[in-house]
């Protein structure tokens, strides 16, 4: 029987903070049927849960979209909860009865709601990283049917009401453009409300707004000095009435139990001070001091649109150990992003103490040099009188080891758990092949997306940095995009660059924006935006946004940023064409760098001009997909005249390209900048460049995610299996077979002789260089997204069989359901047996060259091993 499950709404099921977009509306198809294509959906939307009075019908639309769809029923009033249910038909002539309903709840929509005031703590003082406390009562006189909690902070808040925690999300409201965005969470909080007294607690801590950032330039207060709450409660009664409960100067506020938290250096909590009742009603807060307004722009405000961070997987600790300096120390067997959680028993003024690493020394020793300036401490000062069980709030560390430094008695390993965190995204993708240490390294590039995706796409998430660079970002973009549904999360942070992109189209390094402004000691801030690879983020991320989910509103919305950052670079090109000016990191960390570099030996003006020309070819696609033909010609012709310059520039008349580095011959194939004539000798020229390393990369961060498929894609498949299961230092497999449990910024974080790369920048948890787990999916297993019919819609299924291999798979939930491809080789042959989602459909193209076009299903495929050559 056909049936519309997973009811989602913009990524979500029934989502509460619908804000001023209009929602869109997506469904998968189940049925036992195969080759299934919806022909037409109906959808209801409703007030009312029953249907009875239906708002908006849109009657039967003869259509296959079943994700994405945009509402267009009368005006969303706030604060109301939508009710929506749809049925379909399908090209067997099956029809789906209505399914269940589910809904979307809209938030603030009319600004002119807002009631509640930005109250903070009085004297809170610039440099104090003090937890703070405010809190208020009201009386509720009646039934309570409705009730929701609309909630932000400047800096970071926690919510309590009548002594229980709101909501389990962390670091709220997350980390954005403050200055320009501010984002608010909405929480249904019917069942926590009682008639009578209650009371609200919040915790405020200065996170991201006021404490300490980029460790290296010594900042702090960002975006302002004080800590604020901004709260708005809305209740409904049985009878119709309605109540606000809003933050203002009666509130009440008062020091914590929290007497230090900060991003990087973790936090300290005295469990004496907690004030048992302190969010409960009837609680005597008159020794306390009255809330602050403050004034700050209400216009800002935004209903949170990506995912919020939560707690996600809890690990037990592997070993309990000393080290030969005796320091006692906890294993988790993964390096990850998060906090310690532990229970201890101990006498009031008792302390237990933690320190966080990534790795152990060459001698075994507990190794934190590597954060910089990052304490990532934690100080818990015990109450007494029974087990403890402590969290920290307002903070988070990036560790595989725990030192712990005091702790009242013997501590045992049962007491401790590391607890992930990250924002929450839907994990899916999969990949696994006959090689262990491959299947290693793809999990690896999956953890160290979990230690970096928390709220922004961070570099790293141990040091004094974990910043939204935004080269990491776009190169790692597709890879991500392949493990987990980043689309929410990608899209809150491409509004906070166009947000933070100057008016000129540059784009900042960082994103949201914390470097411009800082002090010119530092030379390379001397002009905090606008590098080529790192700025192209702007284009590339929403381009690939937009291939992998279908998500055509990512592109609209980002459209101006995209092509605001193209004119930045063409006004600054020569002739508009060759950009050869401004500060460019360059192949950042690759190892032709010269003693004491960062950056690459690839000529940075190759680079400049390679990106631009990528960004514009990605520009006319996306005025294309848009419907903006004049634009799409234009930028167009703009590519032509880039890639002819570029190849009168760096290309000798008989095909010698200038720069002779790795980099240079991958990024001019990868973004198809070769002349038809060279590319022959482009290709062998690359080769010769590895043969000459011993068959190793030397590339960095811009260099690396193309090279395999540089290789590939120009009838060089096996040379990119042995460059990918190439095992000595430097190689992708090399950190694994040092026990790596995520990517490290540096080939040479850790060298065969023991000794590490500078601890100055030495990252073990850097997802850059996991960019090769595109290839993982898209080439050793196959599975691709059509350009031609973004989303999976249509999808390329072409395994390519390689690097001695005997079989690799790949699942991945696109967005019509789960999609699978497996092969495997046998005495006779290659046996491919592909999955395809209903409503979607796969091109299946073999290694002999055969192509059929398959509908949803399973089915299998056998041919000859031999490769066709292409
Ligand atoms: C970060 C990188 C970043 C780079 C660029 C580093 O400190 O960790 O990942 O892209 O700076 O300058």
């Amino acid at each position: 029987m056909l049936k519309a499950i997973k009811l989602r709404c913009e990524y979500q099921e029934n989502p509460l903070g619908i804000g001023e977009t209009l929602p869109r509306l997506g469904w998968i198809l189940d049925t036992e049927d195969s080759d299934v294509i919806q022909t037409s959906y109906r959808l209801q939307v409703s007030l009312h849960d029953d249907f009875r009075a239906v708002l908006w019908d849109t009657g039967a639309v003869e259509s296959a979209q079943s994700v994405l769809v945009e509402y267009a029923g009368p005006a969303l009033e706030s604060c109301t909860r939508y009710h929506w249910r749809v049925r379909i038909t399908d090209n067997h002539g099956q029809e789906s009865p209505w399914s269940a309903a589910a809904y979307f709840e809209t938030a603030i929509l009319d600004p002119s709601i807002w009631r509640a005031s930005f109250i903070s703590p009085e004297g809170e003082e610039p440099d104090s990283s003090r937890g703070m406390r405010l809190r208020t009562e009201c009386t509720l006189d009646g039934d309570i049917t409705w009730a929701r909690i609309y909630a932000t902070a400047l800096g970071m808040y926690e919510l309590t009401l009548n002594g229980r925690r709101v909501g389990d999300w962390l670091f709220t409201p997350g980390w954005t453009a403050y200055g320009k965005r501010l984002q608010y969470q909405a929480y249904d909080v019917t069942g926590m409300l009682r008639r009578g007294a209650n009371a609200v607690g919040a915790t405020l801590g200065c996170g991201w707004y006021k404490g300490d950032l980029v460790g290296w330039l010594g900042r702090r207060n960002l975006y302002g000095t004080r800590t604020a709450l901004f709260f708005q409660m809305v209740i409904r009664f049985a009878d119709g009435r309605e109540q606000v409960v809003a933050s203002d100067s009666r509130w009440r506020a008062s020091e914590g139990p929290i007497l230090y938290a900060e991003i990087y250096h973790g936090e300290t909590y005295d469990a004496r001070e907690e004030l048992p009742g302190w969010d409960s009603p009837g609680f005597d807060d008159t020794a306390w001091q009255p809330a602050r307004v403050l004034r700050h722009d209400k216009s800002i405000l935004t209903a949170q649109d990506g995912p919020a961070v939560r707690r996600q997987e809890i690990i037990p600790p592997v070993s309990l150990f000393t080290t030969p300096g005796g320091e006692r120390v906890l294993d988790f067997g993964q390096n990850l992003a998060g906090w310690v959680r532990f229970t201890v028993r101990g006498k009031a003024g008792e302390k237990v103490i933690l320190k966080h690493a990534e790795i152990l020394d060459a001698a075994g020793n507990f190794y934190t040099a590597n954060l910089r300036s990052a304490k990532a401490r934690i100080e818990y000062v015990l109450k007494g009188g029974g087990p403890e069980t402590f969290e920290p709030h307002f903070t988070y560390q990036g560790f595989r080891y725990v030192m712990i430094e005091d702790y009242p008695g013997m501590p045992l390993m049962e007491s401790f758990a590391a607890v992930v965190l990250h924002s929450e995204m839907e994990h899916t993708g999969d990949f696994a092949c006959s090689e262990p240490l491959l299947n290693a390294l793809h999990h690896n590039i999956l953890w160290s997306l979990k230690g970096n995706f928390v709220d922004i796409p961070t570099d790293c998430p141990q040091r004094d940095e974990r910043l939204g660079w935004t080269g990491d970002a776009q190169v790692f973009i597709r890879t991500a995009c392949f493990h987990m549904g980043t689309a929410s999360f990608f899209t809150k942070w491409l509004r906070d660059l166009a947000a933070d992109q100057l008016p000129d189209g540059s784009v900042p390094y960082v994103v949201p924006d914390v470097l411009s402004g800082a002090p010119a000691a530092d030379t390379m801030m001397r002009q905090p935006y606008s590098s080529s690879g790192w700025a192209d983020a702007a284009v590339i991320c929403p381009w690939t946004i937009y291939q992998c989910y279908g998500d055509r509103r990512i592109l609209e919305r980002q459209y101006g940023s995209m092509k605001a950052w193209v004119e930045y670079v063409r006004a600054r090109a020569q002739d508009g064409v060759l950009w050869s000016s401004g500060f460019h990191l360059g192949d950042w960390v690759a190892l032709d760098a010269k003693e004491g570099s960062y950056t690459g030996a690839t000529p940075h003006d190759l680079i400049a001009t390679a990106y631009y020309s990528h960004s514009t070819a990605l520009l006319a696609e996306s005025a294309a997909a848009l419907g903006l033909q004049s634009d799409a010609e234009g930028y167009r012709r703009l590519h032509a005249e880039i890639v002819r310059a570029f190849q009168r520039e760096f290309f000798t008349p008989s095909g010698r390209l200038a720069a002779r580095t790795q980099t240079a011959h991958i990024l001019v194939l990868a973004f198809d900048l070769v002349p038809d004539t060279h590319r022959g000798r482009t290709v062998e020229t690359l080769l010769a460049l590895l043969r000459e390393a011993g068959g190793h990369l030397t590339t960095g961060f811009l260099g690396t995610p193309y090279f395999c498929r540089a290789l590939s894609d120009n009838g060089r498949l096996e040379d990119a299996y042995a460059l990918l299961l190439q095992k000595d230092f430097p190689s992708w497999l090399y950190q694994v077979t040092q026990s790596a449990t995520t990517i490290w910024e540096h080939w040479d974080g850790l060298k065969p002789d023991g000794t590490m790369w500078s601890a100055n920048m030495n990252s073990f948890n850097h997802y850059a260089y996991g960019a090769v787990g595109d290839w993982l999916y898209r080439c050793v297993a196959g599975l691709d997204t059509d350009p031609e019919a973004p989303g999976f819609k249509r999808m390329l299924m072409r395994p390519r069989p390689g690097g001695g291999l005997s079989w690799a798979k790949a699942e991945y939930t696109t967005p019509y359901g789960p999609a699978a491809l497996e092969w495997h080789r046998e005495a006779a042959g290659l046996r491919v047996t592909v999955s395809v989602p209903h409503n979607a459909t796969a091109v299946v193209i073999l290694p002999d060259g055969a192509r059929t076009l398959v509908g949803s299903g399973r089915r299998s495929f056998s041919c000859g091993i031999e490769q066709r050559r292409e």
